[in-house]
């Protein structure tokens, strides 16, 4: 069985994200292509047994290359089952209306688009205080106190939930091998 996971990334997190389904599936003995949605080239999900699409939010919204993607493919995506993962900082919050939130940036994708995957899944993203210049690293510091996450920002900090990732991949690809 053929699986597609792209992704889109401004940091760098959703693709070790990316990279970790695609190992669940390999190791579910699935064939995997793995991309990058600005990598050139003709991906069309609907050649694909499944396909699993992975971005983060930055600033309230999937980046914009993402979002064409979607808008490309739209038909082809509604052949297959498909996927859906959001990775965000308001997910991992402390604050139930944060996590609420996160919880709708779906649907501005999906009433925008017109693309309704079979599944939804929210993954905890990074705080990366080491790579964010200054006056970004004070906003991040600020968001994530607000959130009751992280703080110190002598470090980076991965808030993903990893094994909770590799069960979904694994139970993901168990579905799609028996068909349901
Ligand atoms: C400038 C900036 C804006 C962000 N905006 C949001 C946001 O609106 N909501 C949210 O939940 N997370 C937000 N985040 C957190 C990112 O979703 C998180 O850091 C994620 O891991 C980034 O993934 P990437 O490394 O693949 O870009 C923001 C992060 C940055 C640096």
């Amino acid at each position: 069985m053929r699986i597609l996971v792209l992704y889109a990334t401004v940091e760098g997190h959703t693709r070790k994200i990316a990279e970790t389904l695609a190992d669940e599936f390999e190791a579910s003995y699935m064939d995997v292509i793995l991309t990058n949605v600005s990598d050139p080239g003709y991906c069309d999900p609907g050649t694909f047994d499944a396909a699993v699409l992975c971005a983060p939010i930055h600033i309230s919204r999937y980046p914009s290359g993402f979002v064409k993607y979607i808008q490309s493919w739209k038909s082809s995506l509604q052949e297959v089952p498909t996927v859906l993962v959001t990775v965000s900082l308001a997910i991992a919050s402390d604050e139930a209306d944060e996590r609420k939130e996160a919880e709708g940036y779906p649907k501005d994708l999906t009433d925008k688009t017109g693309w309704y995957p079979d599944q939804y899944y929210h993954a905890a993203g990074a705080l990366k205080y080491l790579e964010y210049d200054f006056f970004k690293r004070w906003m991040m510091r600020r968001i994530s106190d607000s959130e009751g996450g992280p703080v110190d920002t002598s470090k980076d900090h991965e808030l993903t939930d990893w094994p909770a990732l590799r069960a979904f991949a694994s139970e993901f690809a168990n579905k799609i091998k028996s068909g349901e």
